[in-house]
């Protein structure tokens, strides 16, 4: 099994360490800086001796040795700084991914991608769009950081491990984020039963808020660690075929009443990528903010449209 991950940064370079430690699959890191990747590639590859796996993990510019990779995981691009929004990234990096999946499909065509470059949902929008490839396999992680997210302040309120909070986070990967707090559960007893409803909001709110709020602590660039434990759960559910069911960001095409965008849905993910996409009951409320998300995301692809050829 080989993972390419694309971008040797920080989301990228720790999804490379994630993946070889984990034992999940042998990984190829490329990066447009020279010697970035190489190096860091070397440098986790003489960890593996202290840590204990066998996994093999090269790094360097060239696309070649991406050839026969199962999986793809872009993270190329630029990271947001303080007072940015997600889609403020739109330009540099629709252009950066547009370039990443034509050298990636002419090498590993048949990979499955894994967009983590934002603005997410619109930049997996463009993979398929450039890749040609069918839906089940691209697709964006947001949704499984979104929930962990939220299951991990929902652990910090009632200080319980974060591990017996079940919940979803579905919609676009911004401010329109849609928390399901009726799915939420801690030991299976609904969260409802065990936090005030204000209490709750303000969770709400912070899940929303998640990533900026660590862009506005670091200052020089945004999350990584979480992010990348999302990243590596698809990457197992997928090559080891386990049917995790996450939210993850896929095309609909008449789910949810939605036609043609990406948007953060629960699905479960197996050999071959997306194996089925799970239409859960939604109050009224939250399909309207599931609709609001994704005619959100239509909005940036129309902008990303306009914007491609300048
Ligand atoms: N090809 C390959 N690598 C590229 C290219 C390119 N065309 N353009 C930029 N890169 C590399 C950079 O050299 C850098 O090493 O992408 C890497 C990005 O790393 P960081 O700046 O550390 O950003 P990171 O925090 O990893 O975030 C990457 O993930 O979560 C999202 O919003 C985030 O869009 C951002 C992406």
């Amino acid at each position: 099994m080989k993972v390419t991950v694309v971008g040797a940064g920080h989301v990228g370079a720790t999804c490379a360490q994630r993946i070889v430690e984990r034992d999940i699959a042998d990984v190829y890191l490329v990066d447009i800086v020279e010697g970035l990747a190489a190096g860091k590639a070397l440098d986790l590859a003489q960890a593996a001796p202290l840590i204990g796996h066998s996994r093999r993990i090269e790094g360097g510019t060239e696309y070649g040795p991406a050839e026969g990779s199962e999986v793809v995981v872009i993270t190329a691009g630029v990271a947001r700084k303080p007072g940015m929004s997600r889609d403020d990234l739109l330009a540099t990096n629709g252009k950066i991914v547009t370039a990443i999946v034509e050298q990636v499909s002419a090498v590993a065509p048949g990979a499955i991608i894994i967009m983590v470059t934002n603005p997410l949902d619109v930049t997996t929008h463009i993979a398929m769009q450039v890749s040609g490839l069918p839906r089940e396999r691209v697709m964006g992680m947001a949704g499984a950081l979104d929930t962990a997210r939220f299951r991990a302040f929902i652990g910090m309120e009632l200080s319980c491990s974060a591990r017996d909070v079940q919940a979803m986070v579905l919609g676009g990967h911004g401010d329109s984020m849609v928390p399901l707090a009726g799915y939420a559960t801690v030991g299976g007893v609904p969260v409802t039963q065990l936090i005030a409803p204000e209490r709750l909001a303000e969770i709400i709110r912070r899940t929303r808020d998640g990533g900026a709020e660590i862009v506005g602590l670091m200052k020089t660039g945004s999350a990584f660690y979480a992010p990348s434990a999302g990243v590596t759960e698809m990457v197992a559910s997928i090559l080891r075929d386990e049917g995790r069911v996450l939210p993850v960001s896929v095309l609909l095409q008449g789910e949810f009443g939605i036609e043609d965008t990406f948007v953060g849905v629960p699905v479960k993910l197996g050999a071959g990528g997306v194996n089925e996409i799970i239409e859960v009951e939604l109050s009224e409320d939250e399909l309207a903010a599931l609709h609001a998300s994704a005619a959100h995301v239509r909005e940036t692809v129309a902008a990303w449209e306009r914007l491609k050829d300048e």
